[in-house]
């Protein structure tokens, strides 16, 4: 997940003047064939023609099993840990106003002692530049989902997605309970699940924890409790969408997914801007 950029905004996907916006979006595709190897891509995503990022996953093929509604027109929606943008960008296709938030720090990561780099490295570079390539309005805000809360975002969100995040945190719950304190709609959330420890079906399900992971994986639970902990944060209608296996695009192999589906509680005192 490293990702070697010098610099990036907070707010990435700066609004230039329509006239400017072509320009804008040409200069951006050129910077990012010159700069091409700096980054370590996650996301595979095309550009524009013969520009294809080689991210270490392609989720195009697996845009289906989330189950986004395909119009979100008039909606607001808050992705929680964008990286390069693929579904910020995505849900804005399909009409939302997007906010996505992710850490612009790797410092910032949740690191065991013993796998935390000594160096300090910026992050969003990769998604600046493909948000201006695309000409997208997405607004990438440099947040933890630990600090999130309405106030700091401008409202709730009538959708909040949240794809291969909460493996990588230490405090998973936390960062559910934020989500739905973020929520007035639904919830749609995609995370690796043990998939040979729920085999075992104990009563209460479980989680593995694989703290020194090479990829910063925390704690990977059954597809149960993935389902009992979206339900403790506060959502409710809590139902399984689907599992699938994510591949790798260029290896081997891939990770046993399940995509929850929930709704936000009704919330008391709501601190609602007026419309
Ligand atoms: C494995 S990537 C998943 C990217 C994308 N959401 C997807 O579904 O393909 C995990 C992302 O979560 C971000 N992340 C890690 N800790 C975070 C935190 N505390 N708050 C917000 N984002 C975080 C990482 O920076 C990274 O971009």
């Amino acid at each position: 997940m490293a990702e070697s950029v010098p610099s990036c905004p907070t707010v990435s996907a700066a609004e230039p003047p329509p006239g400017d916006r072509a320009n804008a979006a040409a200069a951006a595709i050129a910077e990012l064939r010159a700069r091409f190897e700096e980054f370590d891509w996650y996301h595979t995503q095309e550009l524009a023609p013969g520009i294809v990022t080689p991210g270490m996953f392609d989720l195009r093929g697996y845009v289906d099993h989330y189950g986004i509604p395909q119009d979100l027109s008039g909606m607001r929606v808050l992705e929680v840990g964008t990286f390069e943008g693929f579904w910020a960008f995505e849900l804005e296709r399909r009409g939302a106003d997007v906010t996505a938030i992710d850490i612009d720090r790797i410092q910032q990561l949740d690191w065991p002692p013993r796998l935390r780099p000594s160096e300090d490295r910026q992050r969003g570079g990769a998604f600046a530049l493909l948000a201006q390539a695309r000409g997208s309005s997405v607004k990438r805000v440099g947040m933890s989902i630990y600090d999130a809360n309405p106030e700091a975002l401008g409202g709730r969100f009538d959708l909040v997605f949240c794809g291969s995040v909460l493996i990588h945190l230490r405090d998973p719950m936390l960062a559910l309970e934020r989500m739905a304190e973020l929520c007035r709609g639904e919830l749609i959330l995609c995370e690796e699940y043990a998939k040979s420890f729920g085999l075992f079906r104990r009563p209460g399900g479980g989680a593995e924890f694989r703290g020194e992971s090479p990829w910063s994986v925390w704690w990977v639970p059954t597809t149960r409790t993935w389902e009992a902990m979206v339900r403790c944060a506060g959502f409710e209608s809590v139902r399984r969408h689907r599992t699938f296996k994510m591949r790798f695009r260029a290896a081997p192999g891939g990770v046993p997914h399940v995509v929850v589906h929930a709704a936000a509680a009704a919330k008391p005192g709501s601190i609602e801007p007026a419309e």
